[in-house]
């Protein structure tokens, strides 16, 4: 799905574009406040699609700020001005204030190259598209597949790049990547048949025995992402269940044969492995560290957290939300009031999810539940209790532990980070937990 940016201080008005935009235009949208706001997300996020802002928010010549950030970062995103700003309005279309919901899907459909099919507004995306990492564990395609280039300030062309008979490898998917290509494009006649075909070759591929660990770990993170993506965009279906569930083995696998911390590290820093699945597989790596002093431990345990690990944050959309773990520092974090309510929720909401996993158990959800310590899944607890399952005890010191360790601005060795957990816990089970990790890297 492509995605929009929104700058509109109006709370009805932000309600009605972006309903309509999702429904009829097909893009996902994202709310920013302001200019800076959107620059920052432009520079983690350069294959949004198209900005809509008002032309001033406040004093802020909004729209000419961001203007310039895409001029002069070549950005291929497209910019839709609600309201009047007379330096660039030779240049991009400006909206005449107010602007009816059913004007501005038909501008944004024109920006994002979508066909909005009748006055009713259905929508007809000719191609959709799909991001370059769909493309690292395939050497074929099952149909053609094109990228879009730019014709003129707001118009694009598609053009056809692999043919559905061309035999590619990762190299040649590294090239785009180093031209800044960020997403392919599939006919949309054939995006399900494509999905299918990338998700069974990954299945295929993680369910080898003989991929080397640096392999192995690369697929997992890849289909690590492509679950995250289909669960955020669809939500569980029958694809994404079978492709986590191969996931979740293959990571448990190179968990149980992990090289050393710091190697490790080394690897996921320089593969450009997500943040989302450095953090998953060191929390199931810590998980298994410590399962592994425990003397009820029994290798069930592992696949349960390991389960949680890979499901935890499933819904967060961002790093930024990801690295968030207390009330104070969400609080006190950048986020809009919807990426904060997703922050809070995102336990409960991981465990909404699990109702259409055939393999989400019962000792699955309860950690699930209380992976930040609360027993509702809502928010994040300060201290937490003695009441909760052993499991979510281990999980919850695990995950402190590599929360650390992947904040840039936080210790990274092993011996700073202990005390900090130690105080952080002063219950006697958690202490004996850390006590444990202690152990394990003495
Ligand atoms: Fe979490």
């Amino acid at each position: 799905m492509s995605q929009t940016i929104l700058i509109e201080s109006n709370e009805d008005l932000r309600k009605i574009f972006s309903l309509n935009l999702n429904t009829f235009v097909g893009t996902d949208v994202i709310h920013r406040k302001n200019a800076d706001d959107t620059i920052e997300l432009l520079r983690i996020l350069p294959q949004v699609g198209l900005v809509i802002t008002q032309a001033k928010v406040g004093s802020e010549d909004t729209a000419v700020k961001i203007y310039n950030f895409i001029k002069s970062e070549n950005l291929a995103t497209a910019l839709l001005i609600i309201g009047e700003s007379k330096t660039i309005s030779g240049e991009i279309v400006c909206l005449k204030a107010p602007v009816s919901w059913e004007m501005l899907i038909k501008e944004a459909a024109q920006h994002l190259g979508v066909n909005l099919q009748d006055s009713m507004g259905k929508v007809r995306p000719d191609f959709l598209p799909v991001g370059v990492h769909y493309f690292y564990d395939i050497s074929k395609t099952p149909c053609d597949i094109y990228i879009r280039i730019k014709k003129g300030p707001n118009e694009f062309q598609f053009v056809k790049r692999i043919h559905s008979k061309d035999v590619f490898d990762k190299n040649d998917i590294q090239k785009y990547e180093d031209q800044g290509l960020k997403e392919f494009y599939v006919p949309k006649d054939y995006i399900q048949y494509f999905t299918t075909f990338v998700t069974n070759t990954l299945i295929q591929k993680l369910e080898r025995e003989d991929l080397t660990m640096e392999d192995r770990i690369l697929t997992t993170a890849n289909a690590h992402e492509i679950v995250r993506e289909s669960i955020q965009a669809i939500g569980f279906d029958d694809v994404s269940v079978e492709l986590s569930d191969a996931s979740i083995n293959s990571m448990v696998k190179s968990v149980k044969n992990s090289p050393q911390v710091a190697q490790l590290l080394k690897f996921l820093f320089s593969n450009k492995v997500s943040h989302a699945y450095q953090h998953c597989h060191l929390l199931a790596l810590m998980c298994h560290y410590i399962l592994s002093k425990q003397s009820w431990y029994k290798p069930e345990h592992l696949e349960t957290l390991s389960f949680v690990a890979f499901f935890s944050d499933v819904t967060l959309k961002s790093n930024l939300q990801m690295q968030i773990s207390s009330m104070r520092e969400l609080t006190e974090s950048n986020l809009t009031d919807e990426e904060k309510r997703q922050v809070l929720n995102h336990a409960k909401d991981a465990v909404a999810l699990m109702a259409n996993h055939p393999d989400a158990n019962d000792y699955i959800k309860t950690v699930l539940i209380q992976s930040h310590g609360k027993t509702d899944g809502v928010g994040f607890e300060e201290n937490p209790g003695e009441d909760l399952h052993p499991l979510s005890k281990v999980f919850i010191v695990a995950d402190a532990f590599v929360k650390i360790l992947l904040n840039p601005t936080m210790p990274s060795s092993k011996k700073d980070i202990l005390p900090i957990i130690l105080t952080r816990f002063p219950n006697p089970s958690y202490q004996k937990i850390i006590k444990a990790l202690e152990q394990k890297f003495q």
